[in-house]
């Protein structure tokens, strides 16, 4: 039986995120504000959960405090149930875990962000870095802390036999804790990162690497966003584990455990409504002002080191060198999200994307052209008016889960926009057809791409961001959402 509270207060159904559909600030007279969460992982869900799938009774989310704000705002909620004390979370039932602020820093930020993050998006040099110490084992102590805490809640909070939806690399050992309390319970994991490679993953120490892979594979199903990352994961579960594979289901430790694809998509309808609204509007319109008659080659990403926004620069300005027939006739408009500035190699990287648009802006702005302008805000209206302009949209991570900018730019386009898309970019593995695709760390090829979006006849560009926009509608987060609960309830 499920251990702990009234059975009329568990919840069939189950989602467990680090961050919640909802995050808090502290107003100027010292009141709560909620704001919603961000995030790729949040958009996907947050729209799941206004309308849970018929019959499937109470949705609870499941996630963290992660900020002083949430800490007070959970303290202040029975149980941290912030839905039951007023808070708008959304329309979703929210259980906010208030940890020990130490033990969360080291779990999210040294372990997932610092360590987990780096290795999946391939961003150590391995000959450089990371050296595996003592305080490396002190922040993984941390690490499995904070996923009992998440299976402790779940297995509390679960009625028997519920379905239990994992999110990401925060939560790797999830899956097998809450297998151990609670067998009845149907569990999933998804992964909204790439994966890496064996030879890559084995950087981490072993007993980490095989620990997360185990509580992976304590799941009934591992979820992916594209072909390469589900492999990637089976073949670290063969080298590692000794596991064998057998097409996409890994049998290891008496289990086989089926590794599915479900390419998160936008919710084209809904996007293309919100654009139409009009703070939208009024944004695009600022844009269009400060631009001119310049066409626009848009970029928006959080500053974050995976997006490679200092190499897409780079590009920038050796198509401007490349090209002076299009000084004074073009603008990049980069639109970058503060991000994981706890850390110090954010900081840096922010730092080095705020140097190079101001090393192109003194060496080709004039009195009449702004050559780039380096937006560093959270204003997700200003994001989608830029994205409506773009004649040019530059998606060129070093690696990407999915990258989720490529679907919503394609899908708000108003003028039929060029997608240059990184190879190494989930959404590669659905758009390649269409998009000119490029190597991440090749800056001229970069560059190349640039100059023929701008250039590529009008006839084509729409022909290709018709199709590209089909794709990017064609697994909303509904769908998405709803495809995995099918197949989690579907048995083994
Ligand atoms: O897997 C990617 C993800 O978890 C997405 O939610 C989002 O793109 C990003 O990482 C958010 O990171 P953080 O919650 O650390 O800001």
């Amino acid at each position: 039986a499920a251990p702990g509270g009234e059975r009329s207060s568990q919840a069939e159904l189950l989602v467990a995120s680090n961050r919640g559909p909802v995050s808090f600030a502290i107003g100027d007279d010292g009141e709560l504000l909620a704001r919603r969460g961000g995030g790729g992982l949040v958009s996907g869900l947050a729209q799941v959960v206004q309308d849970t799938p018929d019959g499937d009774g109470e949705l609870l989310w499941v996630c963290t405090a992660l900020s002083e704000a949430d800490r007070r705002a959970a303290r202040s909620a029975p149980g941290g149930r912030l839905d039951q004390v007023g808070f708008d979370t959304g329309g979703a039932s929210v259980k906010m875990l208030d940890l020990d602020r130490v033990l969360f820093d080291r779990a999210y930020n040294a372990v997932a962000n610092r360590t987990l993050w780096f290795v999946l998006h391939l961003l150590h040099s391995p000959s450089m870095e990371p050296s595996f110490g003592a305080s490396f084992r002190r922040d993984w102590a941390a690490y499995e802390h904070y996923n009992s805490a998440f299976a402790e809640a779940l297995a509390e909070q679960a009625a028997p036999g519920a379905c239990v939806l994992v999110q990401d690399y925060h939560l790797t050992l999830v899956p097998a804790l809450l297998r151990q309390t609670r067998p009845d319970l149907r569990i999933a994991h998804f992964s909204h990162t790439p994966w890496s490679p064996p030879e890559y993953f084995r950087m981490l120490p072993d007993s980490v690497a095989a620990a997360i892979l185990q509580g992976m594979l304590g799941a009934d199903r591992l979820g992916f966003l594209a072909p390469a990352w589900a492999a990637a994961f089976r073949d670290c579960c063969a080298e590692i584990l000794g596991a064998q594979i057998e097409g996409d289901t890994v049998s290891a430790g008496g289990r086989s455990v089926r590794t599915s694809l479900y390419p998160l998509g936008v919710d084209a309808p809904e996007l293309r409504d919100r654009a139409s609204h009009p703070d939208v509007r009024a944004r695009a319109a600022e844009l269009r002002e400060l631009a001119g008659d310049c066409r626009l080659v848009v970029r928006v990403d959080r500053t974050e080191l995976s997006k490679n926004i200092v190499r897409g620069l780079d590009a920038y300005r050796e198509f401007l060198r490349a090209h002076p027939e299009w000084h004074g006739r073009v603008m990049h408009l980069v639109c970058a999200y503060p991000s994981r500035h706890d850390l110090p190699e954010y900081r840096e990287y922010t730092a080095a994307v705020q140097r190079l648009a101001a090393e192109i802006e003194d060496e080709f702005g004039t009195d009449t052209w702004l050559p780039v302008h380096l937006e560093i805000s959270d204003d997700f209206p200003r994001s989608l008016a830029a994205m409506t302009l773009a004649d040019v949209l530059v998606v060129n991570p070093i690696r990407d889960g999915m990258n989720l900018v490529a679907k919503e730019g394609m899908v708000v386009s108003a003028e039929g926009a060029v997608l240059v898309l990184s190879r190494e970019a989930g959404a590669c593995s659905e758009m390649a057809a269409d998009a000119l695709v490029v190597n991440p760390y090749d800056v001229t090829a970069t560059a190349d791409a640039m100059y023929a979006g701008l250039t590529m006849a009008p006839a084509e560009r729409r022909a290709r961001a018709g199709r590209l926009a089909t794709v990017a509608g064609a697994l909303p987060p509904r769908a998405w959402f709803g495809a995995q609960l099918a197949e989690i309830r579907s048995g083994p």
